[in-house]
């Protein structure tokens, strides 16, 4: 039976470490306060901040699009780190997420799972920033659509992002999978009733111990044709 299936993008789809290239020629210089951090630290830091932003906003009811989020994070990790990034920098730093690179089993999985099911983006990025990364990385025609937050004034992990969803896509939660790499995701689809496929790219991702398990985890996305079912 046909199922509808929910990716997560930043971080599911997308490398959102893809930006330490970019990175890498700001990292403090050698002989500076900071001079161990690598640009991989940065990006992690940033990340963590854009999520951190994303939840509160949220909590708060203070919603604002996504990228003020990534633009704030950016910016904490300027100050963080002492990085002296200029207006331009910054500038280029942000277009660097905006050019995030697709992960390598991403376009694959998402032709052969196209054929079965509804295949949905589903972000806390705007409709607009994340129709343009499909865009750019050659898989927007993979999708059904792009269903995004903005309309919720809210952020996943709300259960109303997550119902939100399901009433645009016409989906009940028990034919829905969300798939993402993001376990705060995951559980907040499971507490809406949907279905989970957690993807664990790297062996050493832990689970949140909330007592909740996905009820599937892959390594790479071309192992869930064989595990998806409604
Ligand atoms: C997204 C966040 C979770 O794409 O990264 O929704």
């Amino acid at each position: 039976m046909q199922c509808t299936l929910a990716f997560d993008v930043y971080g599911t789809l997308f490398d959102t470490q893809g930006v330490v290239k970019a990175l890498a020629a700001y990292v403090p210089k050698a002989g500076t306060r900071n001079s161990q951090v690598s640009a991989a630290d940065v990006a992690r830091l940033w990340r963590d901040k854009q999520l951190e932003y994303a939840f509160r906003r949220g909590l708060m009811q203070r919603f604002k699009d996504f990228s003020v989020c990534t633009r704030d994070a950016l910016r904490y990790c300027n100050v963080y780190y002492e990085l002296d990034l200029s207006a331009a920098e910054e500038t280029e730093l942000l277009a660097a997420f905006d050019l995030l690179p697709l992960f390598s089993d991403v376009s694959n999985a998402l032709s052969i799972l196209g054929r079965k099911h509804r295949v949905y983006a589903f972000s806390n990025g705007c409709q607009s920033n994340v129709e343009s990364l499909l865009e750019n990385a050659g898989v927007a025609n993979a999708f059904n659509g792009v269903i995004s937050v903005t309309d919720t004034k809210s952020f996943k992990p709300d259960p109303s992002v997550y119902t939100h969803f399901l009433r645009q896509t016409h989906s009940d939660p028990e034919q829905t999978w969300l798939v993402s790499a993001n376990a705060f995701d995951i559980i907040g689809a499971d507490s809406v009733g949907m279905r989970t496929a957690w993807v664990k790219r790297q062996h050493n991702a832990v689970f949140d111990p909330w007592g909740v398990q996905p009820e599937v985890t892959v390594e790479h996305l071309g192992q869930l044709n064989d595990l998806i079912h409604c």
